[in-house]
């Protein structure tokens, strides 16, 4: 394990952010996590641990250690008739692990493909897409506790997942490093393709009765047709969560903007999609010097090549203000600012 100073983290952020880090460390083993958190006594010291590094916003120099989570390895660990657990590594790539998972007809993340970044950040966040969100085939993981370097194990209900949150966005941050996660996932058909646009994408395709691949195949279509490819143009995917308001409130606004979408989560709660609204505002597809939001998708913050985060961070800001002074609603960033 080697200690780099003063490294560019432009390589290791989607948003393509050139700033430095103090410290930079490469971890490959569970060991190697265990001897980053005694030995160098982890709890005490500034730290930023990542993966893809695809939902960090990276504002400035890391005076800390920057420490990439590179732990490989996908395996089958039990199965019945009806299921198979999978453990995957944190650091492997969350798609590559999707693409397992079709491959070998294993159904539950198909609607997850294509999401960036690497698959100990997928509880961090309760990744979701397209109806479906890692806690339905989430069984557990294990993790390092950083004060001690000893291994435990979170099950589902510990993590208290919810929408793009869980514990270690909360009362658990910075506490632990994930080092592997374990699904449950089904040796049965059962496909969700309840959300429009992946109907839409089928039909169109002529497909009447979906295998696990072209479900996979139409969320890669659709992704790809309207979110910016990282490689291409720097981006960290939904920069905001698509904020809940009160069931008054959305009826109030759908008199006012009739058009206003709204996916009603209880009698109580309406989610809004934060892209119509940022949208509306007149961001979408507009530019303001190195950033803005993105032509297809008005959630996408985009750097077009130089942006700084305190660019990107300041759009985000102005774009947050216009969305409250039009509408009244708060939207929330879903992307980690450093
Ligand atoms: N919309 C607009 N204009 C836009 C974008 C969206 O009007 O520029 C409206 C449309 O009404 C559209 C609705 O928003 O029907 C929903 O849009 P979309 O299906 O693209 O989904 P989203 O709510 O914007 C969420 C997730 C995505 C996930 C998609 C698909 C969040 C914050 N984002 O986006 O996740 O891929 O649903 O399920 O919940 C991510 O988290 O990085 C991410 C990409």
């Amino acid at each position: 394990m080697v200690i780099y100073q003063n490294i560019s983290l432009k390589p290791y952020n989607t948003f393509g952010i050139d700033v430095n880090a103090a410290q930079f460390v490469r971890v490959n083993t569970i060991e190697e996590v265990q001897v980053l958190c005694t030995t160098f006594n982890l709890a005490e010291r500034k730290k930023l641990i990542f993966g893809g590094g695809s939902n960090l916003l990276l504002t400035q120099d890391f005076d800390g250690m920057a420490i990439k989570i590179e732990l490989n390895g996908i395996n089958k660990i039990k199965e019945d008739d009806n299921f198979v657990w999978i453990k995957a590594m944190s650091g492997e790539v969350w798609h590559h692990l999707v693409m397992y998972a079709v491959d070998n007809n294993y159904y539950g993340l198909e609607n997850l493909s294509l999401i960036p970044g690497c698959v100990g950040a997928a509880p961090m966040q309760n990744i979701g897409a397209y109806g479906v969100e890692i806690k339905d085939t989430f069984e557990e993981l294990t993790a390092v506790e950083i004060e001690t370097g000893k291994l435990v194990t979170f099950k589902n209900e510990e993590c208290k997942f919810g929408y793009r949150e869980s514990i270690f966005k909360n009362e658990a941050k910075d506490k632990y490093i994930i080092v592997s996660v374990t699904f449950k996932l089904s040796k049965k058909g059962n496909l969700n393709t309840q959300y429009g646009a992946i109907s839409d994408t089928l039909k169109q395709k002529g497909i009447a009765e979906p295998s696990i691949r072209d479900v996979s195949d139409a969320v890669i279509a659709i992704r790809s047709s309207k979110l910016p490819d990282p490689k291409v143009l720097g981006n960290s995917g939904s920069f905001f969560k698509n904020p809940e308001i009160h069931a008054n409130q959305y009826d109030a606004l759908k008199l006012k903007y009739p058009t206003i979408p709204g996916y009603p989560l209880n009698t109580d709660l309406v989610k809004v999609p934060a892209g119509w609204l940022i949208e509306q505002c007149g961001f979408k597809g507009k530019r303001i010097g190195n950033t803005g939001a993105h032509k297809d998708q008005a959630l996408v913050l985009v750097n077009y090549g130089e942006a700084t985060g305190n660019e990107i961070f300041a759009l985000a800001k102005q774009i947050q203000a216009t969305v409250f002074e039009t509408f009244g609603i708060k939207i929330t960033p879903e992307v980690n600012i450093i």
